[in-house]
């Protein structure tokens, strides 16, 4: 069955904004993607889920390569213009330079990176897949960067948050209780 962005179910995930700059047949490029995970350590895998019409995916297949900027919780402008229009009929790196945003080049990547994220991160494509209706882009990180003071903007149900409020783990005597409750269902080992 379908699970459609605004379906009820499908508005109940929490995610970052990834700005993910490209530079390639449409030159350099911005677009927003709240699908934008961490799936390895070691090493670093960062997958991206793309439209295949997007310009963006265009630029990334075509170069190997693409910038991840999770954006900070004071850049809703940045995210909603990067997410607005395609690189195709838009200079959207322009329109956020008018805007005031400022880029850096990347060091291992020929991409802009965003000043001012809360992670700055280049990747390598190792891997791209269609799932469903976008295509997995799969990127191994060759440089990353972290802002300190910087807190991730939160993405919710079409909306833009901040962290807010943090919430206690299960205290010791609780940990104690809930262990007890472990023991009591511990499987029996095969033999
Ligand atoms: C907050 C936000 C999150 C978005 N997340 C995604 C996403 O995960 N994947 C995607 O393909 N498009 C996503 N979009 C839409 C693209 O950013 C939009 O289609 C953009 O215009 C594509 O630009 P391009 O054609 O220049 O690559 C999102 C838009 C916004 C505003």
């Amino acid at each position: 069955m379908d699970l459609e962005r605004m379906n009820d179910a499908a508005r109940k995930f929490v995610t970052n904004v990834g700005l993910i700059t490209s530079n390639g047949p449409i030159g350099d490029n911005i677009m927003s993607a709240e699908w934008t995970h961490h799936i390895s350590y070691s090493p670093g895998h960062i997958m991206i889920n793309l439209r295949s019409k997007s310009a963006s995916t265009q630029n990334i297949l075509e170069t190997g390569e693409f910038g991840v900027n999770i954006a900070g919780d004071t850049q809703n402008v940045v995210t909603s213009v990067a997410g607005r229009g395609s690189g195709r009929d838009y200079n959207k790196i322009a329109i956020l330079k008018e805007l005031g945003v400022e880029f850096y080049r990347a060091s291992n990547i020929n991409v802009l990176m965003v000043k001012g994220a809360a992670m700055n991160v280049e990747c390598k494509v190792i891997k791209h897949e269609v799932i469903g209706d976008h295509i997995a882009i799969v990127g191994e990180v060759v440089n990353s960067s972290a802002e300190e003071n910087v807190q991730p903007l939160l993405f919710h149900g079409t909306r833009y948050f901040k962290l807010g409020e943090h919430i206690a783990k299960p205290d010791e005597k609780r940990m104690a209780e809930i262990d007890a409750i472990y023991d009591k269902n511990r499987k029996t080992q095969a033999t």
